[in-house]
C-alpha cells in the first residue's frame, strides 16, 4: 500500500486534501491520471447499470436534503457506530472493532489490553455531517451531508416512475458524493469521509419471487467486478450475519476484494434486500402516499427493494491494488513497475514517442498523437531514453506505445508495444486508430 500511494502521488493520480496545510484527515483529491481512472470506471458503471438496460432510469439528485429525510430513513436514530477514546494516549477506537486495532503506543498489543490504557465507556457517535441552510443557525436549518445517496432515489421513486412510464420491477441509478464522518477511517482511499458512491435501487412487486431479483443482481454484480479484470480468487461474497445488518436490511451480501496485507478481503460493494423499510418510512414521515399502481392487476402496493451499492473510490483503489506488479525484465537490469489495468479503463491508452528527436520523427509523432488524441487520450512524450519512456507508460497502466522511428520514414509503419507482453509488431501509422479501437473494444 505504501509503494501505491507513493505511486499514485508522483504520478498524479491522488494527493492528499490540502496537503500545503498538513492535510485534511482522510479525504483526497485525484490528478489528472487519477480523475481519468475514476471516470472511466463511473462511466462502466453506468453503461452497464442505466445505457445497456431498458428497465433501469437515471438519477441525479442533490446532497443536501429535506432534514426529514435522515429521521424517516432512520440515520438520525440509528446511524451510529460505537466510539471509546483512551484517556492516556488520547486515540479514537470503534469499541466493535477493537480486536482489529492496535495500541498506538504498544502496537503489539490491542487497545485496553495492558495497564497503561485506559479507555472510556462507549459513546454513540452519528456518522453523519450536519450543515446549516441559510443564515440563522437555528434548529430549523439544519441540514446533513447525505451519507448515501440512495435517499435521493427513494423520495423520487414516483417522480420517475410517473415520467418515465417504467413497470414494476424497474430500478433507478445515481452516481453521487457521499459524506460520513468515520471515526477510524483511513488505508488511503479505502475509507474516507467524502466518497463516491454507484447505487441502484431496483423495486419489485413483493408478491413476486423478490429473492430471486437479489439472487440475479448478486450475480450481475460480481461479475461486472470480474469484468474490471479484478481476480476471480480475490473477490468473494460475505453473507452478513443478523448482528451485522443495517437496520434497513433484511438479507446483505457484501463483495468482498482481497486488499492483500493486513486489510485482506473488504467490502467494496453491498447488494442489500431493503424491504419496503424505506418507502413505508417516507410515506409515513412525508404523508404522502408512495405505493405503486398496477393498473393492469389493479393493485396498489409498497414495492421491495433491491439495492446494488458500491464506492467508486474502493473500487479505485481495487483496481489499482489488482494491477499493481513489480516485474524482472529478461535481458535488463533493472526491473520494472506496472499497473497491469484493463486497456479499457486506463487512463492513457497510448503512449507516443519519436525514437530520437530528428530526421522528421518528432514532427511526425506529433502529428499521430495530434490524430489520435481526438479519439483517445493519448500522451505525447520524446524525453529520455525510449527505454525510461516505456517505463514511464507501465508504471501509469498506458497499455500500448507507439514509436516512430527510423522505418516509419520509409514505409510509414510505427512500432506497436504491448504493456503486458512487451511484444512488438508494426502497424501502418494510418491504421493505428482503427487498431487501437479494436484492442479497446
Ligand atoms: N446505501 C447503502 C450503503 O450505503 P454501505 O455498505 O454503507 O451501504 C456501500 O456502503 C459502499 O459504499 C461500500 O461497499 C463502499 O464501497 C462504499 N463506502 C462506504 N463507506 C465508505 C467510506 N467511508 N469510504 C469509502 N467508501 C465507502
Amino acid at each position: 500500500m505504501e509503494k501505491l500511494v507513493s505511486l499514485c502521488k508522483r504520478r498524479g493520480f491522488i494527493f492528499q486534501s490540502s496537503e500545503i496545510y498538513g492535510g485534511a484527515g482522510s479525504v483526497w483529491d485525484y490528478g489528472p491520471l487519477g480523475v481519468e481512472l475514476k471516470r472511466n470506471l463511473k462511466d462502466r458503471w453506468w453503461h452497464a447499470m442505466v445505457r445497456a438496460r431498458d428497465d433501469i432510469e437515471g438519477l441525479d439528485a442533490a446532497i443536501l436534503m429535506h432534514p426529514r429525510v435522515w429521521e424517516a430513513s432512520g440515520h438520525v436514530a440509528g446511524f451510529t457506530d460505537p466510539m471509546v477514546d483512551c484517556r492516556v494516549c488520547k486515540a479514537r477506537f470503534r469499541a466493535d472493532k477493537l480486536d482489529d486495532a492496535q495500541c498506538p503506543r504498544k502496537p503489539s498489543r490491542k487497545p485496553g489490553e495492558h495497564s497503561d490504557c485506559d479507555l472510556t465507556e462507549p459513546r454513540l457517535f452519528n456518522l453523519m455531517f450536519k450543515t446549516t441552510i441559510g443564515p440563522v443557525e437555528d434548529s430549523a436549518s439544519i441540514a446533513y451531508l447525505r451519507p448515501e445517496t440512495a435517499q435521493g432515489i427513494y423520495v423520487n421513486f414516483l417522480n420517475i416512475q410517473q415520467a418515465s412510464r417504467q413497470k414494476i420491477p424497474f430500478g433507478i441509478a445515481q452516481i453521487g458524493k457521499a459524506f460520513r464522518n468515520e471515526i477510524t477511517p483511513g488505508n488511503f482511499i479505502f475509507r474516507t469521509r467524502e466518497f463516491e458512491q454507484m447505487e441502484m435501487q431496483f423495486f419489485v412487486d413483493p408478491a413476486a419471487d423478490h429473492m430471486q431479483w437479489f439472487e440475479f443482481w448478486k450475480g450481475e454484480r460480481l461479475a461486472w467486478h470480474r469484468s474490471l479484470g479484478l481476480a476471480e480468487d480475490r473477490l468473494q461474497f460475505h453473507q452478513h450475519s443478523e448482528k451485522e445488518l443495517a437496520h434497513y436490511a433484511r438479507a446483505a451480501f457484501d463483495i468482498e476484494f482481497d486488499f492483500g496485507g493486513s486489510l485482506g478481503f473488504q467490502e467494496i460493494e453491498g447488494v442489500h434486500h431493503r424491504g419496503d423499510y424505506d418507502l413505508s418510512r417516507h410515506q409515513e414521515y412525508s404523508g404522502k402516499r408512495l405505493e405503486y399502481v398496477d393498473q393492469v392487476a389493479n393493485r396498489r402496493y409498497l414495492p421491495f427493494v433491491i439495492e446494488t451499492s458500491v464506492g467508486a473510490d474502493r473500487t479505485t483503489l481495487a483496481v489499482l491494488v489488482n494491477g499493481y506488479r513489480e516485474e524482472v525484465v529478461p535481458g535488463e537490469q533493472e526491473g520494472r513497475v506496472v499497473l497491469g489495468i484493463d486497456p479499457r479503463i486506463a487512463p492513457v491508452k497510448a503512449g507516443i514517442f519519436p525514437l530520437v528527436k530528428k530526421d522528421g520523427m518528432p514532427e511526425f509523432a506529433e502529428k499521430l498523437a495530434r490524430e489520435l488524441r481526438v479519439r483517445f487520450p493519448v500522451f505525447y512524450d520524446e524525453s529520455g531514453a525510449i527505454g525510461r519512456r516505456y517505463r514511464r507508460q507501465d508504471e501509469v497502466g498506458t497499455p500500448f506505445c507507439l514509436t516512430v522511428d527510423g522505418q516509419t520514414m520509409q514505409d510509414g509503419t510505427v512500432t506497436v508495444r504491448d504493456r503486458d507482453t512487451l511484444a512488438q509488431e508494426r502497424v501502418a501509422a494510418d491504421r493505428v486508430s482503427d487498431y487501437l479501437r479494436l484492442r479497446l473494444s
